[in-house]
């Protein structure tokens, strides 16, 4: 009987030790012997599999001397009925893939912005990854629909969304918690000025250096605290001629107003105009945003002095406060006291498409998720047209990477997203200062 070259070839390696043993702990576990059950009497060169660069043999005459042994690594088990000595145990198989890995049960990934766990699925069947079925806060269903419908504003992409979830950004973005009964109550302003109104008109130049910079309320529901603040610092400047002019601190609001609050979960902005009237807020230089609630320094009836602030007059002691709110219901009325005292404060309702707002005028497309939404508070600083078509121009508080340099326009006239459907003004306590001088 010849021997083939291969058996040859591996006897001679054997002979200068260089082989390693078939069992060794690294070689691919088979089943080599176990694939036809097949045990080969005597020595038979055919009866052979292919392993790694070599062969193995399933045949009696395979050399299972330790260092030199060319049986195939299940033969012990198939052909002489020997178990296996290290059965891999179950839980450390790795069953689920992902890209080039693979997962055992209970191990998760990230997927966009799901989390998916390795399991049994419930309904049957093998190992896999098994996702949450949240909507992401992302949609391309608006990125795509929105950009080739003409729709008159453009969708963007925006990486500071990426990996959130929808109901995540209704919370975290927004914060305005639905109004109660209290809240409706907030008495209705009839201005009914039979002016002539200006087609555009934006305080951000009309009144050039009074208006706040947009801001970013971060992963934090508090636009209930940041709107009030920024249109009370607007006020401020305007109705002081720029002697107070001051950014005011919504983390006064956060960190201070903490009943009937939610912090970074919502606010009830009646109640946080109450706060505003009856306790003032004090200036962001003396309280920055942290976009999370913070141990509270300030005493309830104390000033800007025993809080240690600096007040921007030297007459002023008292904290920031203002008038008792109201509400505008007409569109000529929300035009007319923004002109006479600034920007007023707006409630708006979001579904997942305003979020990729880009430019352009904003009117809900009905592109992506139609179910979840949400209450935001904005600031509305003035309107214009464009080809006939008008708007607001509305500071929003997502940073100025969004939007159009943080603001965007929105239909004006329709009521478009309930923006106008609760508009508040308010005029700030600008007395102290005035009455001092
Ligand atoms: C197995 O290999 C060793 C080392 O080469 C040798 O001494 C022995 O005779 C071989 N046994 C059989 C059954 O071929
Ligand atoms: C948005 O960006 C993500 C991440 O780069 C990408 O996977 C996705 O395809 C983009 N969507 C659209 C509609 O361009
Ligand atoms: C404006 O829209 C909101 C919500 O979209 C709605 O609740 C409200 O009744 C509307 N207001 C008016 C005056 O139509």
């Amino acid at each position: 009987m010849a021997y083939s070259l291969d058996r040859i070839v591996l006897l001679v390696c054997g002979a200068v030790g260089l082989v390693l043993a078939y069992s060794g702990p690294d070689l691919p576990p088979g089943p080599y012997c176990g694939i036809n059950n097949q045990c080969c009497k005597d020595r038979q060169d055919s009866c052979s599999h292919r392993i790694l660069d070599s062969k193995c043999y399933c045949d009696q005459f395979c050399n299972r001397t330790a260092g030199h042994d060319d049986c195939c690594p299940d033969y012990p088990s198939v052909c002489l009925g020997i178990p296996d000595p290290t059965p891999p145990p179950a839980q450390n198989v790795r069953l689920c893939k992902y890209g080039d890995d693979f997962y055992q049960i209970g191990e998760k990934v990230t997927q966009d912005c799901h989390t998916c766990e390795c399991m049994k699925p419930p309904e049957g069947g093998d190992e896999k990854f098994v996702c949450d079925k949240d909507p992401c806060l992302l949609s391309d269903d608006v990125l795509r629909n929105v950009n080739q419908n003409r729709l008159g504003w453009r969708a963007e992409n925006y990486t500071q969304f990426r990996g959130k979830k929808l109901k995540d950004g209704l919370i975290y973005k927004l914060g305005t918690l639905p109004l109660n009964r209290e809240t409706a109550r907030l008495g209705p302003i009839n201005i009914d000025k039979d002016i002539q109104y200006p087609r555009e008109f934006d305080a951000r130049t009309h009144w050039r250096n009074y208006i706040s910079p947009v801001m970013d309320q971060g992963w934090c529901g508090s636009d209930w605290a940041v709107s009030l603040a920024t249109i009370v610092s607007d006020r401020f400047a305007i109705q002081s001629n720029g002697a107070e002019k001051v950014l005011l601190s919504p983390q006064t609001l956060l960190s201070c107003n903490l009943r009937q609050q939610q912090g970074c979960r919502g606010g009830n902005i009646d109640t946080a105009w109450m706060f505003a009237k009856n306790h003032g807020l004090v200036d962001e230089a003396c309280f920055p945003y942290m976009a999370k609630i913070t141990k509270c320094h300030f005493k309830k009836r104390g000033n800007l002095l025993t809080d240690r602030c600096v007040p921007v007059v030297p007459q002023r002691t008292s904290r920031y406060k203002v008038g008792p709110p109201g509400r505008l219901v007409k569109e000529h009325d929300v035009m007319f006291d923004i002109m006479q005292s600034g920007p007023v404060q707006a409630i708006m309702t979001v579904y997942q498409d305003f979020f990729h707002y880009k430019d352009g005028i904003y009117r809900r497309s009905q592109f992506g998720n139609n179910e979840l939404k949400g209450l935001h508070s904005v600031r509305v600083v003035g309107w214009g047209e464009e080809n006939g078509d008008k708007y607001w121009i509305v500071a929003n508080s997502w940073g100025t990477q969004w939007g159009e340099d943080g603001y965007f326009r929105i239909a004006r006239g329709e009521n478009e997203s309930g923006i106008e459907s609760f508009v508040v003004t308010v005029l700030s306590d600008v007395t102290e200062a005035y009455l001092r001088k």
